[in-house]
């Protein structure tokens, strides 16, 4: 019998802050501190260290993550090379509430850069899931801190790039070489979605979610479905998902009225 040896997957370009630096400034971003480490247990734990130490890092990325976190304490696989691993540290005028819809703000910054750099199109799940195809590719998780007068976020990013046959979390996934055929450049990448990220954040944090609610509206892929959602020993609201509103909420028809649903406190199951 023929054994075909498997082509082997070219190792990825080591991701480089001084190269991200500089595609930053070539663009005109106003200066931003970027760091690469090689790993850390999780990016957002790591930059939270940082800050508190008093460093003025404002991007963290890291090639590998020991105890990558996703939302609602799941684990977030993060190999060495296969995503794109990132964390940016930002101030806010306040009160806190107004960064409901901060996630979703994430969601839409990863799914443009995603775009930009691979030609793809992304659908949007709520709270802050970017999918391809009805696969998720990428996720966000929001590290809050700072006071209500004065808060800040740390804003996680994971992007699945090329995982190469290693194993991948449990529920549909994808990553950008499965669907493209191409491994983006992670230098180019990570500077396009900074870029991205600090755009929209400043329209967000000026004007709300509602600056940036078309764009949520076109990747939605809940609209008319029918989901399931609950939070923490919470009844659960079965119903017909209508978009977000003006603040990043779900919105759920459900039997008995609708539903607003904030998105931290959900977990979200969509049916036939
Ligand atoms: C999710 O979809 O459950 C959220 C995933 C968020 C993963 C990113 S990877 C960079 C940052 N560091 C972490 O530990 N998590 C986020």
């Amino acid at each position: 019998m023929d054994v075909h040896p498997q082509p082997t997957a070219p190792e990825p370009t080591a991701l480089d802050a001084d190269l991200i630096r500089d595609r930053l400034k070539s663009a005109g971003q106003r200066t931003v501190s970027v760091r690469v480490a090689p790993e850390v247990d999780s990016t957002n734990t790591q930059l939270a260290r940082l800050r508190a130490a008093g460093e003025t890092v404002d991007v963290l990325i890291a090639e590998a993550q020991s105890a990558g976190r996703g939302r609602r304490g799941r684990q977030w696989i993060s190999p060495p090379g296969c995503g794109l691993y990132l964390s940016l540290f930002r101030a806010f005028a306040g009160p806190v509430r107004r960064l409901e819809a901060l996630g979703l703000v994430a969601g839409l910054a990863g799914a443009a850069a995603i775009q930009q750099c691979c030609g793809l199109q992304t659908g949007l799940k709520w709270p802050n899931d970017i999918q391809i195809d009805g696969r998720k590719v990428a996720g966000c998780l929001i590290d809050l801190g700072g006071t209500d007068t004065l808060p800040s976020a740390i804003i996680g990013i994971g992007i699945n790039i090329d995982f190469r046959g290693q194993t991948g979390p449990e529920q549909p996934w994808t990553d950008l070489r499965q669907v493209s055929g191409h491994v983006p450049d992670r230098n180019r990448l990570a500077a396009v979605l900074i870029e991205q990220l600090s755009n929209d954040l400043q329209q967000f944090d000026a004007r709300g979610f509602v600056a940036l609610q078309a764009r949520w509206d076109r990747q939605d892929v809940l609209v008319g479905r029918k989901v399931e959602a609950w939070g923490t020993g919470e009844r659960v609201i079965r119903g017909y998902a209508l978009g977000v509103d003006q603040s990043g909420r779900l919105m759920i028809q459900a039997a008995d009225r609708l539903h607003r649903l904030h998105g931290g406190e959900v977990t979200l199951k969509t049916r036939q």
